[in-house]
This record gives structure tokens, sequence and C-alpha cells, in this order.
């Protein structure tokens, strides 16, 4: 029998975001359970909880940041992080791999895109974890001659023109990310792309059958392996890697609910919006009159705590058809039997998590690849409905009848099956997924 000391070990440094983390904490069980050793390399911010996972090693290192409320975006967080971990993870690496003679591999999360020249100098294989879907990744590789041909000033005077490189988007779905500093967002792409391209692979949570085209063109554009594995959830759960706690009374509350009654809202785990979005989301729920579970993140309403704005009487006044919580077991919330629709921010894992259980969807992107997920949902696997420009009650209200009472929604609900069948059969012996990861390991056991 194989022990810690003759296992290969894979080295894996997470990116300490909730759509990051659960992804990689799910491909790290994958490979525990193909008799791999697995060191996770985390941050002191956001780091996971070592205690959920007592079969893996963690190693922490500091990165630096002390006050993450400090920076005006996000992106700007990602940079600090990219240019504060560069020794520490550099000193860490050489110690492990000094120490591991059985060390296979390193698998870095996109978004860690300094890593390069580091496991080039230890002479480590590194295979990068990219967390969006291929519709997305094909969109942010062409983000250099779409900037070029000056797309990103069309997005305001020409939003619903069509991208001509990227069929099925217009230009209000490219990935852009609003930055203060907009060279900011550009020397995030081009970071990522130069360490994507230098990498000995990369691992998606995405499905080849259903972006065959997609997975062609990157293959065209990128000189190494590509490796569809998804959908990742379904091999283990994502649950012990949240960052927030879980409210679970969100499932006794589903219990009571009718079958595909229940339309669930969640925005993700960093989009935010104004007051008076979240007041016209409150009310195109409440107006509804379809049951509601909504997930309001604390922090995610700009300059306020928590729903403290609602109306007086607006939460008593619902008798119990709606709910809100700080967060939800999302992927148990999604399988329940009560759910029957998903108002999404649509991030790849939870868009994945929907296609999955077959929950039509309502989107409401925010940023990045958000924007291009939902113009798939809607306009290409034809699977759910855009809440378009700004956000009006009276189109949530609309929107949640049509998906959860009319004919219109059902011919949606009839049209998410077959993909919910995919992603089950890649999965069984045979299936794309299920190649892939077997091609996976014998390329990571042959380094
Ligand atoms: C962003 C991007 O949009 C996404 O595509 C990228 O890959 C990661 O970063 P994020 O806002 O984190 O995404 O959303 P998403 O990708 O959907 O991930 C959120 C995760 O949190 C999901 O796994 C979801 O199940 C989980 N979640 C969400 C909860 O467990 N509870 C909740 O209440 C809401």
């Amino acid at each position: 029998m194989e022990t810690r000391e003759t296992k290969p070990v894979i080295f894996l440094f997470t990116f300490p975001l909730q759509g990051h983390l659960n992804p990689m904490f799910q491909l790290a069980n994958i490979f525990f359970n193909r008799g791999f050793s697995i060191t996770v390399i985390h941050t002191e911010f956001n780091s996971p909880k070592s205690s959920n996972f007592p079969h893996f090693t963690f190693v922490s290192i500091p990165d630096g940041l002390s006050e993450p409320e400090s920076y005006p975006d996000v992106i700007e967080i990602l940079h600090d992080l990219n240019s504060k971990c560069v020794a520490p993870f550099g000193d860490c690496l050489k110690k492990l791999i000094a120490e591991e003679p059985t060390a296979a591999c390193v698998i870095v999360d996109a978004l860690w895109y300094f890593t390069h020249d580091l496991t080039d100098k230890f002479d480590i294989p590194r295979i990068v974890l990219r967390t969006v879907n291929l519709s997305a990744f094909v969109a942010f590789s062409k983000f250099h001659v779409l900037r070029e041909k000056g797309y990103l000033s069309l997005q305001e005077t020409q939003a619903d023109s069509p991208v001509p490189e990227l069929p099925y988007l217009r230009m209000k779905d490219l990935p852009w990310f609003q930055t203060e500093d907009p060279r900011s967002g550009d020397k995030l792409q081009r970071g990522v792309m130069k360490s994507l391209k230098s990498s000995s692979g990369i691992i998606f949570n995405a499905i080849e059958d259903l972006e065959t085209d997609q997975l062609n063109q990157a293959l065209i554009e990128f000189p190494v392996p590509l490796f569809c594995i998804g959908p990742f959830h379904r091999y283990v759960s994502a649950s012990f890697s949240s960052l927030i706690a879980h409210d679970m009374t969100c499932l006794s509350w589903l219990d009571k609910q009718e079958t595909n009654s229940v339309i669930y809202a969640s925005l993700g785990s960093i989009a935010s919006i104004d007051e008076s979005e979240f007041l016209e989301i409150a009310w195109g729920l409440r107006n509804s009159n379809q049951p509601f579970l909504w997930v309001v993140r604390p922090g995610s309403i700009h300059g306020k705590e928590w729903i403290q704005i609602l109306p007086k009487g607006f939460i008593e006044n619902l008798e119990g058809r709606g709910k809100i919580v700080k967060w939800a077991p999302q992927p148990e919330v999604l399988a329940h039997r009560a759910t029957g629709g998903f108002l999404t921010h649509c991030g790849w894992n939870s868009t994945l998590e929907g296609i999955c259980e077959a929950i039509p969807m309502i989107c409401k992107p925010s940023f990045g690849d958000q924007r291009v997920n939902a113009r798939y949902i809607t306009d290409v696997w034809k699977i759910g409905l855009h809440l378009e420009n700004k956000i009006e009650r009276t189109k949530i209200e609309s929107a949640v009848r049509t998906l959860m009472t009319s004919s219109g929604g059902e011919e949606i609900r009839k049209r998410i099956m077959p993909m919910k069948e995919i992603a089950e059969q890649c999965l069984k012996i045979g299936g794309s997924s299920f190649r892939n990861l077997e091609n996976l390991i014998a390329y990571i056991l042959s380094f």
C-alpha cells in the first residue's frame, strides 16, 4: 500500500475568494480520491478551515494584506496579493519541494499570475485551474484585440451591437472589469494570459460536450493541454470550503413549500448592488406572489450592513412566503424539490450548479465572465431570462411569473433537462469528463 511517503504529492495554491476556493477544494478532493497526497498552500487572508480537511496538509503564507476593505476594488486586492506573495510563496515552495521527494506538480489558480517564474526556477510543472467556462475563457483570450479595436468605448454607446469576433456576444457582454484605473484590468488580463500560455496545462470545471466550438477555439489559441473535467461538485461536496457559515434553516423552510414553487435568489460572493437595486429586487420578488428564498450577503448593499433598509413591515407582510438569509447551502438549495427557479448573478459555479439540477434561471450579471454566462444562458442555451439594463421591480416580477407559472417557463424547463443529462453522462465511464480526468492523471504521473 502507498503511504504518505510514496504517494505522488500535489501542491495546490488556492486563491482566497469564495468562487475560487470552492472549485479548488473540490479538485483537491478529486485528486485525493485518486491516490494523491494533497498539500494546500493558502494565504492568511480568507484562509480556509483546515479542520474541515483533516486528510490534507495545510501551509499558510503571509500575504501582507492588512485591511482588505481599504482597497478601491477587488482587482486591486488581487494585484497586491500577486506582488506581496512572491517571496513567501517562493520560500514555501522551495521548502516543500526539498521535503517531498515525490512532489508531482503545483496546481495554481489562474489569478495567481506571478507563479510561473518560481515554478520554472524550481523546475516543477505548473498546471493552472481556470474557474470560468470555455465561452468566457475564449472571450478573455481575445481581450487585447477587442481593446485595440476600441470596443471598450462602444460598451455604452453601442451596447447591443454584436461583437464580430465573438458570435452571440454583444458589446455590453464583454468581460471587462470596472476598475478605478483602467490599466489595472489590462494588467490582470496580460498577467493571466502569460501565465496560462506558459503553463503545463489548464484544468476547467467545465463540460466539453456543452462547449465544443469554444474548446476548439481555445485549443488553437493555447499551445498547452486543456482538461475539461467538470462538474467538480458532482464528485464531492463544496460545503466545507465556505468562508461564511451556511444558514441551514433554509432547508427546513424549503421542506414546507410546494414542489418547484420557490424562486431562489443569490448574487454570489463578490457582486454588490446599490440601495435602489436592492429595493427593486425586494419588491419584484414580493409582487410576484411566488415564494422566494433570497441570499443577501452582509456588505453586498453599498454602504449598508444588511437588510435594515427594507420598509417597515416588509418581512411580516410576507406571512412566511419569503425568507432572507445571509448565506445558504446553495448546492443543497438548488437540489431541493421545492426550488423551481434561480435568480442569479451567473457566476460559473452557480450556473453549473443550476444546470446540474435543471433549474431555469433569471440572469442579473454584474462583471467579468458573468455577462458572458448570462448571454449564453439566455440566447445560446435558452435556459433562462435576462434582466437587461436597469433593474426594475416590474421586470423582476414579470420574469419570475414567466419562469415559474407560464408555458414559456415550461419550455425553458424542458430545454435545461438535456443539459442536466449531459452533465450526468460526462462523468460516467467513457464520458468526456471521465476520459479527460483519466488523461489528466496519466499526464501528471508522467512528469
Ligand atoms: C466569481 C465569478 O463570476 C465566477 O465565474 C468565477 O469563476 C469565480 O468568481 P462568485 O461571485 O464567487 O464568482 O460566484 P460563483 O462562481 O457562482 O461561486 C459562488 C459559490 O458560492 C458557489 O459555489 C455557490 O454554491 C456558493 N454559495 C453562494 C454558497 O455556498 N451560498 C450562497 O449563499 C451563495
